[in-house]
Order: C-alpha cells, then sequence, then structure tokens
C-alpha cells in the first residue's frame, strides 16, 4: 500500500479526489435542447416587446434600435445540426463568477465539432494582445464544472474609444469571426451591446451572457438571476453561520461582516435570509429613508444595548460593501484620523471605486465604540471581510446547471444571428425555457461629468419584493432573540444539493427552493 506521503505528492498540480468526481458529472439537458433523444438547437422567433427605450440610447445604439431587434425571442422550434459552420470567439469580462467555465463547456457542447470555437484570452483588454486559442470539447471536459476564469483569463477593459473598437474590427476581420459571446455583468453587457451595434456591417453577431455573483443582472420573470450569484450566497452563508455558531459558543463577540456585491444588496439580503442575522443593512433601504451614518449607528447601539440588557453581548451584524458610498462623506474624518484615505481614491475602468479594499466593517464598529463610550455595555468587536472568497468557488448544482445552459443558450442564439441579444433562462420550476432579451432593453441613461452616459442597468433589491417584505417582517424578531441558522458547506451530491436562492424563489413566486431535485440527479 502506497504511504500517505506518496498519495498526497501525486496529487500535487493535479486534480483532487472532488475535482475528478464533478468532472465526470453530466448536465441533464433541458428539453429545449433535446430531439429525438439527441442534442439539438432551438430555433428562436421573435414573440413581443415590452421594453421602454428612451430616445438617447436609441440614438447611442441605433443599429440596435431598429424594429427587428427589439423583440424578446422564444423557442419557436428545435433542429438537429449541422447548419454551415461558423468561427465564434468567446471570452469573460469583469470579475469571476461560479459557473463560467461551464457557460464555455455548454457553448462548446452544442457547436462542436461543426463550428470552430475560439476563445479570447486575458478579457475584453485581449482584443488589443490578440491572444487566442482554438478551445475543443476536450479542453471543456478538463475545466467543466470548476470554479474561476482561469480557463480564459479575464479583465475590466472598457471598450469605447474610437481605437479600441477599431481594434475589435480587426479582430473580427482577422478571425474571421461571424460570432463573439461575452460573459459578463452590467458593463460587459454594456461593452458587447456597443459591439453589436459596431459590428452589424461585419455580419459578426454577438451575444451577452449574465454573469455575476452580485446578482444584480435580472430582469424581471425573464432572467430571474445572474449565475454565479448561489454559489458565492452559499459560500457566504456558510461562513456566516459558522461565525453565528462562534457567537453563540463564546457570548462576547460582536461580529461585523462585510459582504460583496458592488452597490447592490442582493448578496447581503440573500445571506441574510439564509443565515438570519442579528442585524442586516441594506443599502437600497437606507437611501429610501435617507438615513445618515448616525441614524445607522443609532440603529445599531440600540440593539446592541437593549441585547446587553438581556444578558446577550454578541450578535452578528452583515454589511454590504456598496454601503460606504452613501456614507463616505460622514465616514471621513474616521479616515482621515487615520491618515489613510487613499484607498478610497482607486476607481476601475468602468469608473467604480475599489469598494472591496474598504474596510467599511472596521468603520462601522469604530462609530460604534465611540457611540458605546459613555455606556456601561461590553462591546468587542471582531470584523469579517467576505468577498473574493465566493467568486471562484466550485459551482453549486444549480449554476452548474443554469451556467451550461446560458451557454447552449448563447450559442443558440449566435446560430441564429440574433445580434445584441442576451441569452437568459426562465420558468425554472417547469425545467427552465431559454430566451433572448434585447440588451438594449436593459439600457439607462444618466448624467455623468455633464455628459449623457449609456449602461445597462445594475437591478437594485426591490423594496416592494416578496423578498424585501418578507426580510423586513422577519428582522425585528432575528434581533430580539438568536434565531440564528447555520446552512453549512454547499452539497454537491444527496437531498440538499439542488437548493436554490432564496430570494429568487420568493420573487418568482415559485413554492420549493428544491426545484432542481428532479433535474439534477
Ligand atoms: P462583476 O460585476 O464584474 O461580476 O464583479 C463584481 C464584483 O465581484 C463586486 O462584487 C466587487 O465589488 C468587484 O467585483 C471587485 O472586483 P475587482 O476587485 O476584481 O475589480
Amino acid at each position: 500500500m502506497k504511504c500517505l506521503a506518496d498519495l498526497l505528492t501525486q496529487t500535487e498540480c493535479h486534480l483532487t479526489p472532488l475535482e475528478v468526481a464533478i468532472r465526470g458529472e453530466r448536465i441533464a439537458l433541458n428539453s429545449f435542447f433535446l430531439k429525438d433523444s439527441q442534442l439539438a438547437i432551438p430555433v428562436f422567433s421573435p414573440v413581443d416587446s415590452d421594453y421602454d427605450i428612451a430616445d438617447k440610447i436609441a440614438s447611442f445604439l441605433p443599429h440596435l434600435a431598429s424594429q427587428n431587434r427589439l423583440n424578446r425571442l422564444a423557442v419557436q422550434n428545435t433542429v438537429l445540426g449541422p447548419c454551415s459552420a461558423q468561427r465564434i470567439a468567446i471570452l469573460f469580462s469583469g470579475g469571476p463568477a461560479p459557473g463560467g467555465h461551464n457557460v464555455v463547456a455548454g457553448l462548446l457542447q452544442l457547436l462542436s465539432p461543426n463550428h470552430t470555437v475560439l476563445g479570447i484570452l486575458g478579457g475584453p483588454g485581449g482584443f488589443s494582445a490578440g491572444e487566442v486559442k482554438e478551445l475543443t470539447l476536450a479542453d471543456g471536459e478538463a475545466y467543466f464544472n470548476s470554479g474561476g476564469f482561469n480557463w480564459l483569463g479575464t479583465d475590466r477593459t472598457k471598450l469605447t474609444t474610437p481605437a479600441q473598437i477599431a481594434q475589435v474590427k480587426s479582430f473580427v476581420r482577422d478571425h474571421r469571426l461571424s460570432g463573439l459571446v461575452v460573459i459578463g455583468g452590467d458593463d460587459s453587457n454594456t461593452n458587447a451591446a456597443v459591439l453589436a451595434n459596431e459590428l452589424i456591417d461585419l455580419d459578426c453577431t454577438v451575444v451577452g451572457v449574465p454573469k455575476t455573483i452580485d446578482g444584480d443582472v435580472c430582469y424581471r420573470d425573464q432572467l430571474p438571476i445572474s449565475f454565479g450569484f448561489d454559489t458565492a450566497t452559499k459560500l457566504y452563508s456558510e461562513l456566516v453561520g459558522n461565525l453565528m455558531q462562534d457567537a453563540q459558543s463564546v457570548k462576547k463577540y460582536w461580529h461585523f461582516v462585510k459582504l460583496m456585491g458592488r452597490d447592490t444588496s442582493h448578496v447581503t439580503l440573500e445571506v441574510a435570509l439564509q443565515t438570519k442575522p442579528t442585524i442586516t443593512l441594506i443599502t437600497e433601504e437606507i437611501i429610501d429613508r435617507k438615513q445618515s451614518l448616525s441614524d445607522i449607528i443609532d440603529y445599531i447601539v440600540s440593539i446592541i444595548k437593549a441585547r446587553y440588557d438581556r444578558n446577550l453581548s454578541y450578535g452578528v451584524i452583515v454589511i454590504p460593501e456598496g454601503l460606504i458610498e452613501h456614507i463616505s462623506d460622514d465616514i471621513v474624518h474616521f479616515l482621515t484620523d487615520y491618515n489613510d484615505t487613499d484607498f478610497m481614491k482607486s476607481y476601475d475602468d468602468h469608473g467604480h471605486r475599489a469598494l472591496s479594499a474598504v474596510p467599511t466593517e472596521a468603520l462601522l464598529g469604530r462609530c460604534v465604540q465611540y457611540a458605546l463610550k459613555e455606556s456601561d455595555v461590553v462591546f468587542q468587536p471582531r470584523y469579517h471581510s467576505f468577498g473574493y472568497e465566493g467568486r471562484c468557488g466550485v459551482p453549486t448544482r444549480f449554476d452548474a446547471w443554469y451556467a451550461y445552459h446560458l451557454g447552449l443558450t448563447a450559442g443558440a442564439l449566435v446560430l441564429g444571428g440574433h445580434t445584441g441579444y442576451m441569452a437568459a433562462f426562465n420558468a425554472l420550476p417547469v425545467g427552465g425555457e431559454p430566451l433572448g432579451i434585447p440588451l438594449i432593453g436593459l439600457f439607462e441613461s444618466f448624467r455623468s461629468d455633464a455628459c449623457d452616459r449609456f449602461a445597462i442597468k445594475r437591478a437594485p433589491v426591490d423594496l416592494a419584493s416578496p423578498a424585501f417584505t418578507y426580510f423586513q417582517s422577519r428582522r425585528q424578531a432575528w434581533s430580539d432573540s438568536d434565531c440564528f441558522t447555520s446552512p453549512g458547506p454547499i452539497q454537491l451530491y444527496g437531498p440538499l444539493a439542488s437548493q436554490f436562492p432564496i430570494t429568487v424563489a420568493l420573487n418568482q413566486g415559485y413554492e420549493s427552493l428544491d426545484i432542481f431535485g428532479a433535474l439534477v440527479q
């Protein structure tokens, strides 16, 4: 028998037993991709258009605003391939999200071997670097069901200048592309729409795939969620649940936990519904109520004091990372005290502050400490920030299935020549239905630096939604006494493996959290 040291050495730079097992899994195909028990290609046709497109946006994307590109696309029928061979490129864009590799695997599954699929390396910045590689089904198997975007790499390059657009055009010509698939969030799909508009003359179809752990690329019942949200929120929920167990065990710490999610609070709301923290801050509600930093501190302090009076000197507070944008003016003097304001000045290519670098949790804890100074309350804060930990996890069963089907849908849209569309999947409780949403229908215009700007709108937490309303009705009870729940690690096998995000289930009116029990074996 081999000794343990030998076995460990053998796995260096190789797959672990779990990775081997999940690479070997197969995804049960949705019925829209099956004909006579074989993989088939859905054919889309326009159904309706309920998008409110402002004139300004229409003139920004004139080709996409033409009438025949404003309709939602639904599956009309399904055909067995092959059609004439095409060359299609795919890239990741923005932050990683679990399931990305399965999007590429799904696309390869649909297009191979009749068509050529090229991976653009290094995200949208890869158009200028020009590094591409031809992807095969075997590559797909090697990365299948794995987290991260390391297969192709990613970045946040914004494609707007005439020089950049010219570069993309020559890339498309050089590689004789008839299709381009952009896997990204709001900014990346904004890029996709700009490119779709620009590449019409070259007959290159551009399709976007909704990715982001932030959960803010969604649209009514047409697009319930982006891929990656489920895995990231389950990972964070496990960690928050563990902190709750710790808080209840030692009974002396207040854990302040900042969660990723940029300026929307979907991640925080989902983690709150999964774990039932003592205090949950939701940025959208704070803005709606016009609450200042001192209102927030008063709220936290009142709960800490009330619990202290009942011998509960501990708790867990979850905080969305985007909150800092709305209280930064108030909080600046604390930063000045630390003589450390530089991290507030770091911005990405799309003009977003590097929020993950701002220690909002510690700044709030410090403010609470000051507010409690004159009281006899014993307050011991501990600080945590969960963000990058959740972006590259092994995808949950839901994300693995969902992302794969988004890849299949993107492939079918490209083959159908439907440019300027986002691949979407809805009607999840009945097994899912692929559709195409016009990217232009998701745009908003706004003023910035005295100029009109256009971008895909990030969907905020809707304060009238069933998920928020449920949270609102429970949070007082969660503060008064310990209602903590600790969901534990993500389950890839067994009866709990197919659980679905609670916010999505509540908001879409689904009756169960386990809708994929029947689909995912
Ligand atoms: P995407 O919108 O590109 O998916 O990225 C979201 C996110 O994970 C945010 O939650 C976070 O604020 C940001 O990326 C941090 O990104 P980075 O440090 O990689 O630029």
